[in-house]
């Protein structure tokens, strides 16, 4: 089983309308709700891939139970520990007359002591059930950037393999930790570092200080470039075929997905690399954000190409 780390989950709203007009009133042509956050598009790609997921993190309020009635996929449980304050929501207005998009994320409520307690204990009740742990995405307000390391601690001593795909203080943090795999994209890398990264050499020496701090696959993912796995292994470049794409959101997200059912698969490095990259392209394939079609995945698991540097 996979336990998919949510914190600050949300209720994606999306609407369509013909022109965005500021200061006036617009008529929605198309409105979908989905139980949002990075680490349910995780949840939903590894579930509808096959895995079992556990979704964990906080859900509060009524908008907290629309939240888990918006989730429509079999073998994804949610298991969220209950907060007082609403569940938020992220507003995407797509403008049909530009083709553009334009984002209100509310910034949801703080979470206490009391209920990071609560989801520790929550947490340590299923990690007995998992094999593999993914913690995606930012941090809600009143949870310190080490709290994820936490996490990692605790499944490591479980003997879980954990994915930590997160960003500035939160993803410094968490290498502390050295969980098994991070999944850092080029800015998050350069937000890391704070230096000239340009070149594939650099990408791979960043790799190999990553892996020296214990981090033992690091995964840099470079959008339609594909991505660049570092690990004691060797070093590997996994490009998948030039695509017309839909949607490319949550594509990192698919690809953690990808990695935590290849663990769960015990595939090879290059196996779980070819998975990941096929995943995540697929999900550029489809619409909807955090999601691909099987077709599209078979034939990519045939286009993907895996490379040994
Ligand atoms: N245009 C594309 N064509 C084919 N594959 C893509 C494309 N964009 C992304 N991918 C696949 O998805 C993977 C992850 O994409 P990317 O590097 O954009 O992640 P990200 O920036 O973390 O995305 P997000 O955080 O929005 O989920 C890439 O390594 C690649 O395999
Ligand atoms: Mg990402």
């Amino acid at each position: 089983m996979i336990i998919s780390v949510t914190l600050n989950p949300s209720i994606d709203k999306y609407y369509e309308v013909d022109e965005l007009l500021p200061h006036q009133v617009m008529r929605a042509k198309v409105v979908s709700n989905t139980a949002g956050g990075k680490g349910m598009n995780v949840s939903r790609v590894a579930a509808l891939a096959g895995e079992a997921v556990t979704a964990m993190g906080f859900l509060g309020g009524h908008c907290g139970n629309y939240f888990e009635s918006l989730v429509d996929v079999s073998n994804l449980n949610c298991a969220f520990t209950k907060v007082r304050g609403e569940t938020r929501s992220c507003i995407n207005i797509h403008d049909l007359a530009t083709n553009l998009s334009t984002e209100v994320l509310e910034p949801g409520e703080p979470v206490t002591a009391e209920d990071l307690a609560r989801f520790l204990t929550d947490f340590e009740k299923y990690l007995p059930l998992a094999d593999v742990v993914t913690i995606s995405g930012s941090l809600p307000k009143g949870v310190k950037p080490v709290f994820y390391s936490q996490l990692i601690n605790l499944a490591k001593k479980q003997g879980k393999k954990t994915i930590l795909d997160s960003s500035g203080l939160a993803l410094a943090a968490g290498i502390g930790a050295q969980p098994t795999m991070i999944k850092p994209n080029l800015h998050e890398i350069r937000q890391l570092f704070l230096e000239d990264i340009s070149t594939t050499e650099d990408l791979v020496q960043i790799g190999q200080k990553l892996n020296a701090k214990g981090v033992e696959y690091v995964v840099i993912s470079l959008g339609e470039d594909g991505a660049l796995m570092v690990c004691p292994e060797g070093v590997f470049s996994g490009k998948p075929p030039k695509l017309k794409i839909v949607n490319a959101v949550g594509c990192g997200d698919s690809m953690v997905a990808g990695f935590a059912c290849s663990f769960q698969r015990n595939y090879t490095v290059e196996d779980s690399l070819r998975f990941a990259v096929a995943i995540s392209a697929a999900n550029a394939l489809t619409a909807r954000t955090g999601s691909f079609q099987e077709e599209d995945l078979k034939n990519l698991l045939k286009e993907v190409r895996i490379q040994r540097l």
